[in-house]
């Protein structure tokens, strides 16, 4: 074990702190994590761990949850800086206006890459991995569906009971993948299994033999029978695929696929923000108990 990987793990004992990050950060943050997952298993086990600090490594959106749904424990952030671009892609004006126009009928459904302020107006939040359990089981005829206008219409099409309005906004990293892209790699790999992220644009998920989270992805290529898989989402999830599959093989569907956010956290910064005990996370108690509510609801409807 490297020098700075030993020193996170005694800082980690003396601070009683876990560290938590998601598939899309670097390889060696994922090595030495005490917990690596999707958006929702990164938010259900912020809830159960029982230490005193937990350390999240991916973006602001994954922290401010962790905090929010656990406002007793210190939740530290590698690198503030690191910030989902399409957290901020929805409006709270816009959230207010479409309650004004649909009344009781209408759920505010945000996915949780989104800003504490936007979940705070919002009736539930979702994940990729829950988003069509939680938006079936909800009465309301009228889903408004924020930030992620792909996501919305993946679950929509699921959906045709309800009527889906959606919000202009996407994630830059999955938004460039394009269906030239997934044909292109096809023909390099004809026999691949399609795998893909539902923040893709339709055109790219029409083309998938399997659409979900990144858990989602991780879990099928493991169980699928087939030897080569094409992978549309970050390439993060490469290091737990191989991990989990070594004899099998998977070829990015775009090079493109990186999200600088996610490798802005390295262990450097993980061993800074464990000497350093600042948070770095700036709500107020009041945005805290607000965004709280359609979290909750969201992991009771999962559950
Ligand atoms: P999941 O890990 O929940 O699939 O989320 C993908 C993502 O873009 C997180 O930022
Ligand atoms: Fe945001 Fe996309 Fe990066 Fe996920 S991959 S954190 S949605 S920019």
């Amino acid at each position: 074990m490297k020098e700075i990987q030993e020193q996170i793990m005694r800082l980690k004992k003396e601070k009683n702190a876990v560290i938590m990050a998601h598939y899309y950060v670097d390889d060696a943050v994922q090595e030495i994590a005490d917990y690596v997952g999707d958006s929702y298993y990164l938010s259900d086990m912020a809830t159960k761990v029982e230490a005193e600090t937990i350390v999240l490594c991916g973006v602001s959106f994954m922290g401010e949850s962790a905090k929010i749904l656990n406002p007793g424990k210190r939740v530290l952030l590698p690198d503030v800086t690191a910030d989902c671009p399409m957290a901020h892609m929805a409006s709270v004006e816009k959230v207010r206006r479409v309650r004004e126009d649909y009344g009781d009928d209408v759920a505010v459904v945000c996915y949780v890459n989104s800003t504490a302020a936007l979940k705070s107006v919002s009736d539930v939040c979702v994940t990729s991995s829950n988003a069509l359990k939680v938006v079936k089981a909800l009465p309301n005829p009228v889903i408004y569906f924020i930030p992620d206008k792909h996501l919305g219409s993946y679950i929509a099409k699921k959906l045709p009971e309800k009527k889906f309005i959606f919000n202009d906004g996407g994630c830059p990293v999955h938004t460039m993948i394009r269906p030239e892209d997934i044909h292109e790699a096809l023909k390099a790999h004809p026999a691949a299994k399609v795998l893909v992220h539902p923040e893709c644009p339709e055109a790219v998920t029409e083309l998938a033999d399997y659409a979900g989270s990144t858990s989602g992805i991780i879990d099928y290529a493991t169980a699928s029978d087939a030897d080569e898989f094409i992978i549309a989402t970050e390439l993060g999830v490469m290091y737990e695929l191989k991990q989990k599959n070594p004899d099998k093989s998977f070829y990015p569907a775009s090079a493109l696929q990186i999200c600088e956010d996610m490798k802005k956290i390295t262990l450097d910064k993980v061993l800074s923000v464990l000497n350093r005990d600042d948070a770095g996370l700036d709500m107020t108690e009041e945005l805290m108990e607000k965004a709280h509510a359609p979290l909750k609801r969201m992991l009771e409807l999962s559950r």
